[in-house]
């Protein structure tokens, strides 16, 4: 059997054949389809990619329905078991994971990037001091891009090695000092000692200790949290990063535009509306008549729950699910715990949900944690944008490497007026 399929055009009669390859058909192929010679050619309609594979990429792979995600071909359940996220960002970035002198490089690189220039700190005192975290985080990456012009060239290997380090560097001094803007305390500069996520902890909750020690099953917690959202590829943000760095954007602006697509509460802002949501329910007795409510279509959704691609428990919340207990067992249970295990198991087996294939997606839990951690909920989204830009950087980088990509610019259908007349002031009704 040919990996083709035969389309016959019923306005004009003729057939054309059209390839078929990894179970996709190049939309570039339907122009061939035409009634007229002056025809633009056939397109395809498809609002929200719902249907359309915008790329080739070998970084990560989901299997929505089996519940399955791995990274460069690792499940994310080893990763998440065994490595680092410094490990698990240069197997992204690198396609195979670090032997021991690559890893140590990598860290070292990294650890001598924390720190940022000192007009940043300048820049955000110009906010005002109950500016959300993610808009501080998306306006720091933008600032930082001026810091270094020589980012724009992008498509130097070497130079966007030099960035993609600075990047996921100064990631967590940026955000940690977003939140300590919030609550008006000093500014913690970043200790070279400890870990990636030891020291993002210490800038953000170090206070006149001589050495922040952090505790080391909230701080492996949080590099667990980390590996979990590293990648996810296709995903709101990601083809962010894609579509501005496909217009050789510098990786700061490109990064700060995959934060805002982040920012929103359909995406990485979901952990932050799941702990809303929770405190809005407020008891474990007011589950049922939520979960009518949402099922009303009333505009309340179940935040945390449903995903684009997983028909099936997302394998993320899995992991996460088992790891509230660990941290738990250190800060004490969480009291929403048992208002969203409630809302889990009722809506687990309540139709709705069922017959539209709805369960728990990676934010469910993940807020529970972060707030047992003594993180405050605007920072939930900025802990997602940290892990996530090695994923951002990785797409952006494959993007670039690939010589089939070009300036992102979908195509439309237009249905306004075909022309007409300007019409000056006093004739205007
Ligand atoms: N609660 C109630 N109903 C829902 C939900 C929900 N959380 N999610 C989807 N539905 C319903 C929706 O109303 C629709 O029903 P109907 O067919 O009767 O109109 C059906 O399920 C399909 O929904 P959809 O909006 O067409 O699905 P989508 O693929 O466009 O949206 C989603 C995916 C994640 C935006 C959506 O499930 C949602 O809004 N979830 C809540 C927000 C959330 O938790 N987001 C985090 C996603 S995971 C983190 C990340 O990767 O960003």
């Amino acid at each position: 059997m040919a990996d083709t399929i035969t389309i016959t055009d019923n306005r004009t009669g003729k057939t054309y054949e059209l390839p078929i390859t990894d179970g996709t058909i190049r939309a570039d192929a339907l122009r061939q389809i035409k009634v007229s010679d002056d025809d633009f050619g056939l397109m395809t309609y498809d609002p929200a990619f719902m249907n359309t594979a915008s790329c080739r990429s070998a970084i990560t792979f989901i299997d929505g329905d089996a519940g399955i995600l791995r990274y460069r071909g690792y499940p994310i359940e080893q990763l998440a078991e065994s490595s680092s996220y410094i490990e698990v960002a240069y197997l992204l970035l690198h396609g195979e994971l670090p032997n021991s002198t690559q890893l140590e490089k990598w860290t070292t690189e990294i650890t001598n990037h924390t720190y940022v220039h000192e007009f940043l700190r300048k820049a955000m005192e110009g906010f005002r001091y109950d500016a959300h975290a993610m808009g501080k985080l998306v306006s720091m990456l933008g600032a930082l891009s001026t810091f270094y012009p020589d980012s724009k060239n992008v498509r130097d290997p070497a130079n966007r090695a030099i960035h993609i380090v600075k990047l996921i560097a100064k990631m967590p001094t940026l955000a940690a000092w977003a939140h300590r803007h919030s609550v008006g305390r000093p500014y913690v500069y970043p200790d070279n000692e400890l870990s990636y996520c030891g020291n993002y902890l210490n800038m953000l909750f170090r206070m006149s200790e001589p050495k922040y020690k952090p505790h080391p099953v909230l701080e492996r917690a949080l590099d667990i949290l980390f590996i979990l959202h590293a990648d996810h590829e296709q995903n709101c943000s990601a083809n962010a990063a894609r579509a501005v760095g496909s217009a050789e954007t510098d990786p700061y602006c490109t990064l700060a535009a995959a934060s805002a697509a982040l920012y929103g509460p359909l995406h990485g802002g979901a952990n932050e509306a799941v702990l809303r949501m929770l405190r809005q329910i407020g008891d474990v007795k007011n589950v049922p008549e939520f979960i009518t409510s949402v099922k009303g279509g009333k505009g309340n959704r179940l935040m945390g729950f449903g995903h684009r691609v997983y028909k099936n428990y997302d394998p993320r919340a899995k992991v996460i699910r088992k790891l509230a207990h660990d941290v738990f067992a250190v800060t004490g249970k969480n009291p929403l715990l048992d208002i969203a295990i409630e809302l889990e198991t009722i809506a687990l087996n309540d139709d709705y949900f069922i017959k539209r294939k709805l369960y728990p997606n990676v934010d469910f839990y993940s807020g529970l944690i972060y707030q047992a951690m003594g993180f405050p909920v605007e920072m939930f989204p900025v802990l997602f944008a940290i892990p996530r830009a090695s994923g951002w950087l990785a797409q952006w980088q494959e993007m670039l490497g690939d010589n089939e990509q070009k300036i992102a610019r979908p195509r439309q259908i237009y249905t306004g007026i075909e022309i007409r007349d300007y019409v000056p002031m006093d004739k205007r009704g």
